[in-house]
């Protein structure tokens, strides 16, 4: 079984078939190109509000940023009224993203409140209409991501993804967890995700619980599914997809160098200067900082030290004299 075959969504070749996840604060467009770098056969932008884009919103309009070089690049939108996510569609359409992507698995309280996100699992009719309507605004590819069920125990991927390919979707996403249970690795249910991918027609790709390489394959194996998507993974390990491939073909992840940890971190900081200036920049980069660093001795004394600098060259010089004592101490 050759698990690594490109796909299509719509008339978009997505290869290799290991995409990054949207994940709100985190995949910007230099975080999205640094992992396309790593080999990423697909990149998202976080959720964007449909009424942010209806309305303008100066905010939504940053997420809506995105460069040639992260192509191809899924806009993914949010909201519960048809026509304002059709409009939203539309709009990203406009300004060049490959694919559209719906959300119907946030579980924040926010929005799950206003009725979208996964507020959309308890909703059929109404999920309907929003694939409906958004087929209709766009011609690029549109896709769906969403998870198992609302409540514990409950499983809508059979009813919704029936109702989601037949309006029209080029693909589904699963999240094979429910959102009473969050993000815990032994609720993941990767059997709910091998019996959607035995039903439909339009590809799938599998979500959830990828912490590890080995986690990749066996998702591909134990589902079948077309691509496999990692979100946190590659948060605190933006190379996890290049490493992921090499582990299917080879059995043996990346290993990096600290001193190559250190040149990503770096590439990371002047991107994010780049696009955002370097006040912002630098604040972006604590929560980076703290992914990248999880787990190594010493990381709390730099987080206290990294949230108190505002210079792109004080920041350079903490993670050098971290990085360098670390591989000093290898
Ligand atoms: C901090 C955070 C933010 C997220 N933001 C989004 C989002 O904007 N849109 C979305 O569809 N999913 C979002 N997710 C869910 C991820 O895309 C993904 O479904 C989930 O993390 C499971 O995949 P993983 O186990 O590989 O991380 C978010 C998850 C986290 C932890």
């Amino acid at each position: 079984m050759n698990m690594l075959r490109s796909f299509k969504i719509g008339n978009v070749p997505i290869d290799p078939p290991i995409v990054l996840a949207p994940i709100a604060g985190f995949t910007d467009s230099p975080f999205r190109i640094l992992v396309k770098n790593f080999t990423a056969g697909l990149v998202y932008t976080e959720m964007i509000s449909s009424m942010g884009v209806f309305f303008k919103d100066a905010k939504t309009f940053e997420l809506i940023k995105f460069k040639e070089n992260e192509k191809p690049v899924s806009a993914q939108i949010f909201g519960n009224d048809p026509d304002k996510l059709a409009y939203a569609a539309s709009y990203l359409e406009e300004k060049g993203f490959d694919i559209i992507d719906i959300n119907m698995g946030c579980p924040a309280n926010k929005i799950v409140s206003s009725g979208a996100g996964s507020a959309l699992l308890k909703n059929p009719g109404l999920v309907k209409k929003i694939v409906q309507a958004v087929r209709t605004a766009v011609k690029i590819p549109l896709t769906v991501k969403l998870r198992k069920g609302f409540s514990s125990g409950e499983n809508v991927l059979f009813e919704l993804s029936h109702i989601i390919e037949s309006e029209g979707a080029d693909a589904i996403i699963i999240h094979g967890i429910t959102v009473e249970d969050g993000f815990k690795k032994d609720k993941e249910d990767w059997e709910s995700i091998r019996q959607v991918k035995e039903t439909v027609s339009v590809p799938v790709i599998g979500n959830g619980g990828i912490i590890k390489e080995t986690d990749v394959k066996n998702m591909f194996e134990i589902t079948g599914v077309d691509g496999v998507m990692a979100g946190r993974a590659c948060i605190g390990e933006p190379w996890f997809i290049k490493s992921a491939i090499q582990f299917i073909d080879t059995g043996i992840p990346l290993s990096l160098l600290l001193s190559e940890k250190l040149n990503i971190i770096v590439k990371l900081v002047e991107m994010e200067i780049d696009e955002k200036g370097e006040e912002n920049a630098i604040k972006e980069m604590r929560k980076f900082i703290q992914s990248f660093t999880f787990g190594m001795r010493g990381v709390a004394a730099l987080r206290d030290k990294v949230n108190k600098v505002g210079k792109k060259d004080e920041l350079m010089g903490l993670l050098r004299a971290f990085f360098e004592v670390k591989e000093a101490a290898v």
